[in-house]
Parts: structure tokens; sequence; C-alpha cells
């Protein structure tokens, strides 16, 4: 595997997808414009959803960016875990009604291989188990198997499924995980386990369907691809850490709460290097802490 830093990382991702033809988009303010269903831009999709739902058309059928985004719903294991933030960048590709599955796995598979040279041994996938509103993916697991991962590694699961907020477009997904190479936690020990072993490091969601407030789902007018994979999870693992706290993103925050810390704690200083980093982006993108909606998520991270 490639050693790299997150910057790196970042440039590789967004160039190797502008030679494929994707526009380069600039990272956006963490607070969603003419979006009423999203407090916060929580994915790089979030502010495309006008291309995806057809609202608008884009310049040019593939984009691809580094977006910032803020996700709260599993603010207590901050800390605590490798895998959860508040903040983190999302790096993503994406495909307004122009290629659809088999591009997008040949892509993610090029990308995870050739250019971070991820030994394929390292990586299993998942796809969408089936539901009344959609089948079964076998198109995709053939794909995933037709480029080199074998059918033990290819997982089918009930949750391979992504909306960005409660209504809008939506689709069943495919998920690519990395493994850590810990013993299995159990005989039923797989990538929907949280034990540890196999860590999600990219989505492809192919998005065909739209969401509307009665829950019923249309198709939408074309089929496109949305995906994301998290720039401080790869990072971590590339550099073969245990967390994103133990590389540049975070070790001059973690050197310095070490040094002012009067009690230490390790988890502790690792909430709050993980909600200053949460706070300094949402301010600087125009946030202020109140009793309200945006303003109150702002004032929780901070008495964190
Ligand atoms: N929107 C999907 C996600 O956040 C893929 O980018 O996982």
């Amino acid at each position: 595997m490639k050693k790299l830093s997150s910057s790196e990382i970042r440039q590789m991702y967004l160039d190797f997808f502008q030679e494929k033809g994707h526009k380069v988009h600039p990272s956006a303010s963490l607070i969603p414009v003419n979006d009423p269903t999203l407090l916060w831009i929580n994915s790089g999709v979030a502010t495309l959803k006008k291309y995806f739902d057809g609202t608008e058309t884009p310049e040019v059928p593939r984009i691809t960016n580094a977006q910032k985004s803020i996700r709260t719903n599993d603010i207590e294991n901050v800390g605590h875990t490798a895998r959860h933030h508040t903040l983190f960048e999302m790096m993503g590709n994406f495909s307004i009604g122009d290629y659809f599955k088999e591009e997008a796995v040949k892509m993610s598979y090029e990308f995870l291989t050739k250019e971070l040279e991820i030994p394929v041994d390292k990586i299993s996938v998942t796809v969408f188990k089936g539901n009344e509103d959609c089948p079964r993916d076998e198109e995709t697991a053939k794909l995933w198997e037709e480029v080199g991962i074998p059918r033990e590694r290819i997982y089918f699961l009930e949750d391979n499924w992504w909306i960005a907020g409660e209504t809008g477009p939506c689709g069943s997904d495919t998920e690519m995980f990395y493994d850590t190479g810990k013993e299995p936690c159990s005989d039923h020990c797989d990538p929907s386990c949280d034990c540890g072993k196999y860590v999600e490091i990219w989505n492809n969601v192919f998005m065909e369907f739209y969401k509307h407030e009665d829950g019923s789902l249309t198709k939408l007018k074309q089929q496109n691809v949305d995906t994301g994979m998290g720039l401080e999870r790869i990072n971590f693992l590339l550099q073969g850490k245990t967390s994103p706290f133990e590389t540049e993103l975070f070790i001059p925050i973690m050197e310095k709460l070490a040094e002012l810390a009067t009690n230490p704690n390790e988890t502790s200083e690792r909430i709050v290097a993980e909600h200053l980093r949460a706070t300094m982006m949402l301010i600087s993108d125009g946030a202020r802490p109140s009793n309200l909606d945006r303003g109150y998520v702002l004032r929780k991270l901070i008495r964190r």
C-alpha cells in the first residue's frame, strides 16, 4: 500500500477522476443553500441534489469533489471509536445520468488497487440484498466478481440503501471495506459487524429513485451515481494507524491538548480535538451558537 498524507490522497482522488472526465467542484459551505431538508451538508452529494433530482442540469455530467461534511447522529461515539467523527471530508465522484454501475465499480476498483495499491485480498464489498421496492443487486455483485473480488467476499445486506435526508434522490448502494487483519469476532463476523475487523472505506450509491413525503418511491428520469470516501479514514488505514487521531490531521491538536491538560485522558482529548475541528469549521462557515437548530448543534459541540 502507498504511504500517503491526507493532502496527497485528496489530490490523487481529484486528479484520478478529473482524468476520467469529471469536473472538480470546490468544497461548499457546511450550511446548506436552498435545502430545508438538511441541517448541515452531510455528504458530497448533498450540495449536488439539484442535479440528481433534475431541478438543474450540470455543465458536464461527471463531477468530483472533496466536501467537508457534518454528521452528528453518532456524536456519543466520537473519541471512543476510530470511525466516528462529526466533521469529516468526503471525496466523491458523481455521474448525473452518465455512467452507472459498471463504470462506477471499475473506477472504484482501479483507484483502490492501482492508485492506492491496496492488496485485493484486503478488500470486501457489500451489495443490496433487495426488498419490495428494489430487487437484489446481482448485477453489481457480478461486476465485482469480474474485476477480481471473489464471491466469498461479496456480501448481500439489507442496509445497502442511501438517501441524503428524509426525502429526495436515493437508491441501493455497494460499499467497499478494508480488512484490518484483526481476528474475526465470531463465525458470523462480516462487514456489517462493528468489531473493527472491517472498516468501510467507500460507498457507491446507484441513485435511481426519488423518495416522497408519503414514503413512496418513483424512478428518477435518469440513472445516477453518487460515491463517498471518507478522507480521515482512508488516511489512517493507509498509514497503518489505528485511528485518525494518530495522523497528521490530528497530531498537532492532540499534542497541544496533552500539553494543556491538567487531568490527562486520551478519550477526552480525542473528543475535544474532534469537536474543536468541527466547531472551527462551522463558525468559519457562518454558524453561531444558539438555542435552535444549527446553533443548538454548535452549542452542544462546544459544551462537550
Ligand atoms: N452519499 C453516500 C454516502 O454518504 C455516498 O457518497 O455514503
